[in-house]
C-alpha cells in the first residue's frame, strides 16, 4: 500500500468507526441489561451460564457477549468457552462507585434513541421532532412509561454522583437552613449537601412520577427525616428556600422556557437566598466532546442546548438575578452562583 493509500485506508477506518460505534453502544446497552459484570463476580462462565440466570437466548447473550470482547469489555477462553471481564466492565457494575450501568441503557434507550435517528430532519426543519419518535416531549413520554423513567433518574445519579461530589464542595452554604433542587430527579445533589451540612433540611421539586421516589431514596440513604419530596412543574411555582440548586436542568429547555423558571426561582427569593447552577460550559475554545455530545442530545430530544457563560449571564438577568461567581469543577462542567438583582 503506498502512503497515500494507508492514509485513506486509515481515514475510512476512523470514519467507519465513528459510524460502528453507534451498534457498538447499543451491544455495551445490552451487556449492561443483561448483568453480565455482576454474574461474573462469581468467575469466568460461558453465555449459556448467563442466559440462563437471565433467561435470554443462548446464542444471541453468546453473539452479545462477543461483540464485548472486541469492544474490550470482555476476554474469551476458547478452551472453556467462558467470558471473563476486563477492568473496563467493572463500569456496568451496579455497585462500581463509577457505575454506568443504568446510563449504558437510558442514554441510548427508546426515549432518546427514536428521536436521535431524527437529527437530521430535526436540523433540517429547525425543531426536534420527539413528538415524531416518541407522541410527546421526553419528560411527557417519561412520565407514561415507568420502568424507563425509572431508568432515566438512576441513570442521571450515576452520571452526576462525581459532578454532585465536585459540586457540593465548592458550595459554601453559610447560615442556610433549607436547600431546595429544583428538577433534581431523585434527590442526590441535596443528599450530599445535607450529609455535609447537618443544620440544612434539603428538599426536591420534580414531577410527579419523580418526587415519589425521592422520599425512598433519602430513606436509603438515612436522611428520611431532612429531605422532602415536592411535587410540582418548575413552570407553576417553586418553593422558597435558601439555597436553590439547578443541575442539568436550564440545558433542558429554549431560553423562553428557561427565563420562565428562573423567574419562578427569583420570585420566591428569600433575602440572601442563593441559586447554584451547574452546566457543562461550552467555553470560548469551544465545546469540549463531552458538552458537543450532550449538546446533540439537548437538539434532537429537547429544546435546550449547552451553553456558554455570557447565554447564561444573559438568561440570568433577564430573570432578576445577577451572576456573582462561576467555578470550574470536572471538565466541562462549571458551578456558576447567582443572588436577586
Ligand atoms: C436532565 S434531568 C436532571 C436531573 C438532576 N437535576 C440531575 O442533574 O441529575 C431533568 C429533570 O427535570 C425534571 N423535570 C422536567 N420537567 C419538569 C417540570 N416541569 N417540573 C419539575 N421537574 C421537571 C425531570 O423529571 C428530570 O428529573
Amino acid at each position: 500500500m503506498s502512503e497515500g493509500e494507508q492514509e485513506e485506508h486509515d481515514h475510512f477506518s476512523v470514519v467507519y468507526n465513528l459510524i460502528m460505534a453507534a451498534w457498538g453502544s447499543q451491544a455495551v446497552r445490552a451487556i449492561a441489561a443483561l448483568s453480565v459484570a455482576e454474574h461474573l463476580d462469581s468467575g469466568p462462565l460461558s453465555a449459556q451460564d448467563i442466559a440462563q440466570r437471565e433467561l435470554s437466548d443462548p446464542d444471541m447473550t453468546h453473539r452479545v457477549m462477543r461483540a464485548g470482547v472486541a469492544l474490550g469489555l470482555l476476554t474469551y477462553d476458547a478452551d472453556r468457552g467462558t467470558f471473563s471481564p476486563t477492568p473496563l466492565l467493572e463500569v456496568l457494575h451496579e455497585n462500581s462507585p463509577t457505575s454506568l450501568k443504568y446510563y449504558a441503557q437510558a442514554a441510548i434507550g427508546p426515549a432518546f434513541w427514536l428521536p436521535a435517528v431524527l437529527l437530521p430532519e430535526t436540523v433540517a426543519a429547525g425543531s426536534n421532532h420527539t413528538v415524531q419518535a416518541l407522541g410527546s416531549n421526553v419528560f411527557e413520554y417519561l412520565g407514561k412509561n415507568p420502568a424507563e423513567a425509572q431508568m432515566f433518574s438512576a441513570a442521571m445519579a450515576e452520571l452526576s454522583a462525581p459532578v454532585i461530589r465536585e459540586a457540593a464542595s465548592v458550595i459554601a452554604v453559610g447560615t442556610a437552613r433549607t436547600v431546595l433542587d429544583v428538577g433534581g430527579a431523585h434527590g442526590a445533589f441535596v443528599s450530599e449537601l445535607v450529609q455535609r451540612n447537618p443544620q440544612l433540611a434539603g428538599s426536591v421539586l420534580e414531577l410527579p412520577h419523580v418526587a415519589t421516589t425521592v422520599e425512598d431514596q433519602a430513606r436509603q440513604r438515612g436522611l428520611e427525616a431532612r429531605i422532602t419530596g415536592i411535587a410540582g412543574d418548575f413552570f407553576d411555582a417553586v418553593p422558597a428556600a435558601d439555597i436553590y440548586l439547578l443541575k442539568h436542568v436550564l440545558h433542558d429547555w429554549d431560553d423562553a422556557s428557561c427565563r420562565s423558571i428562573l423567574s419562578n426561582i427569583r420570585s420566591s427569593m428569600r433575602p440572601g437566598a442563593r441559586l447554584f447552577v451547574v452546566e457543562m460550559l461550552v467555553t470560548g475554545k469551544g465545546a469540549s466532546l463531552g458538552a458537543a455530545l450532550m449538546d446533540m442530545a439537548m437538539l434532537f430530544a429537547t429544546t435546550g442546548q449547552e451553553r456558554d457563560i455570557s447565554q447564561f449571564n444573559t438568561l440570568l438577568t433577564a430573570s432578576g438575578l445577577r451572576l456573582t461567581q462561576s467555578v470550574p469543577i470536572r471538565s466541562p462542567y462549571y458551578v456558576m452562583e447567582a443572588e436577586a438583582l
